[in-house]
């Protein structure tokens, strides 16, 4: 195992520079605070930080709602919903005494301007304002059709950034960033109006995972990666979110979003993202972001002819999980009876620059399936046709580097190698995996964008052109999917591991999908 945090006496440990983020003293102001999203992530995240002592002294949180609630009460809610959640162990009365005494409620509508100001008046006059001042930190856990509406406000009652004057303001939003282009932009327009992009912190939690973060750490703190990295040794790349969850009674958001929205615009093309860029030229956010950014500039939009054959959307109808019957997605609650929502997505994207043209990149991303696992596999090219090749035929397998996002986060590198005693060979797995070499906590995805969000770090974080950029190719999709309804619907059993369509979309190129191991 290695010791951790710093094992400096190991001479391969290096720590960057901002290893330790250093988060002044601020206040975040939660809005949404009664609702899951506050209680199951964020709340548990700053209890976390707390434990791990990365908050700074007399660290302020205001949840902000509209129900009637005093302090001891809302304070008592949050301590109920942490004690619920087994992955964050025994539970630590000392941090947790530490972080609720400056935990506030104030009861608030955003559709009332009274509402902010009363909220500035009271930041101004909490125990920590001396030490926090105007260091506030805004999080928008709340419908995304209020999101502009939230930013206005607070900007009228003063919150907004203000350059003259010391002191930070900073917004963060939650996913989804509109339904399409156009809302996007929309959106943007609204959010940056008041609060500059410097300001604005878009979540896509993926980016807040370990495994996540390591895709630049591998790629680019390792030499032997990088020659390989392209279309002359890459036959294609194949990035799976395969959930055995199905929609849980999220079926008024579901039915009108589908995968495509839900996990293909966000989370998918971001890991596409991160293992597709350029070196950039700095670890600092905007280089990073420029290269993602230049990675979805040379994605061509799938014509409406070409998302009939590059494209599959699917729906899973009953069928068996945990070895339970599992109903349909249509007799979900709030879903539409006759819904034509995909549940599941497939695509072929290609990539026109000079490293990627012509490596097919596969994406995939389905509910109730039969593993609940994501990934994102590099398929090396098939050693030439001679000697074991030529002996073995298909069956010889492609290299392949396999990046476990979760669970059971690692790396898995697939060879070929001979069997003792035998003249034959298989392939097998060389695999690290972070729960083995490291005996840590994985810190969830939260505390890791909430200390960055608060110490003022945005690379984990989307840009407004990543959000465009991306919608650009969904929406071409979506016209193909909605207005020529093609392809047709396709449909596959609940705890199945997805629609056969899935897999006709690899075989039209002679390839097939990764198994998952
Ligand atoms: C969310 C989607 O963004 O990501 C959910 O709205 C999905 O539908 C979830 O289940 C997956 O996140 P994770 O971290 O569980 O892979």
């Amino acid at each position: 195992m290695n010791p951790l945090p710093s094992d400096t006496s190991n001479p391969g440990y290096c720590e960057l520079d901002g290893a330790i983020p250093l988060i002044p003293p601020s206040a975040a102001v939660i809005f949404g605070a009664t609702g899951d999203l506050a209680h199951k992530k964020i709340f548990p995240a700053f209890y976390q930080l707390m434990k791990n002592r990365v908050l700074p002294e007399g660290f302020t949180v205001v949840g902000v709602a509209r129900r009637p609630k005093d302090d001891g009460e809302f304070r008592r809610d949050i301590k109920e919903s942490i004690q619920k959640l087994p992955r964050l162990g025994p539970f630590d009365e000392t941090a947790w005494n530490k972080l609720a005494e400056n935990i506030f409620y104030h009861q608030g509508d955003l559709s009332d301007p009274a509402s902010c100001e009363g909220l500035n008046l009271r930041l101004k006059n909490l125990p920590g304002a001396p030490a926090y001042g105007r260091n506030h930190l805004f999080y928008l856990a709340i419908s995304p059709n209020h999101f502009g509406e939230a930013a206005a406000r607070l900007a009228a009652a003063g919150l907004a950034p203000d350059p003259t004057l010391p002191g930070f303001r900073r917004l963060i939003v939650e996913k989804p960033f509109g339904v399409d282009l156009a809302s996007a932009r929309q959106l943007n327009r609204e959010l940056l109006r008041h609060f500059p992009e410097s300001s604005l912190y878009r979540i896509d939690h993926y980016l807040g995972k370990e495994t996540v973060q390591n895709l630049l750490f591998l790629r680019f703190a390792n030499a032997i990666f990088e020659p390989l990295w392209n279309r002359r040794y890459i036959d294609n790349v194949q990035i799976t979110a395969s959930e055995h969850i199905g929609i849980e009674n999220r079926g008024e958001y579901y039915d009108k979003a589908g995968a495509l929205r839900d996990i293909v615009q966000n989370h998918l093309l971001q890991l596409l993202m991160l293992t597709a860029m350029e070196p950039p030229v700095s670890l600092e956010p905007e280089s990073i972001r420029d290269e993602k950014v230049k990675v979805l500039r040379c994605i061509p939009p799938l014509t409406r002819e070409e998302a009939q054959t590059r494209t599959v959307r699917a729906q899973y109808i009953n069928g068996i999980r945990n070895g339970q019957p599992a109903a349909a997605y249509r007799q979900e609650a709030r879903v539409a009876p006759a819904s034509n929502t995909e549940t599941f997505a497939a695509l072929r994207l290609e990539i026109d620059n000079w490293r990627w043209k012509g490596v097919p990149f596969y994406l995939r991303a389905g509910k109730s399936l039969q593993t609940q696992y994501t990934e994102i596999a590099i398929v090396f090219n098939r050693p030439p046709g001679v000697l074991f090749a030529a002996a073995c035929g298909m069956r010889l397998r492609n290299n392949t580097l396999r990046i476990h996002i979760q669970p059971n986060e690692g790396i898995h590198f697939g060879f070929n190698a001979k069997i003792p005693a035998r003249q034959a060979l298989q392939k097998l797995d060389m695999n690290f995996h972070y729960s083995q070499e490291f005996n840590t906590y994985l810190p969830e995805a939260y505390e890791r964008l909430l200390i960055d969000a608060l110490a003022g770090e945005n690379t984990l974080f989307i840009r407004s052109d990543e959000v465009e950029y991306s919608w650009q190719l969904i929406d071409r999709i979506r016209q193909a999917w909605d207005e020529d309804q093609q392809p047709p619907l396709a449909y596959y059993p609940c705890g199945s591991p997805g629609p056969k369509e899935a897999d006709d979309l690899l075989a039209r190129d002679n390839r097939e999908w990764v198994p998952y191991a």
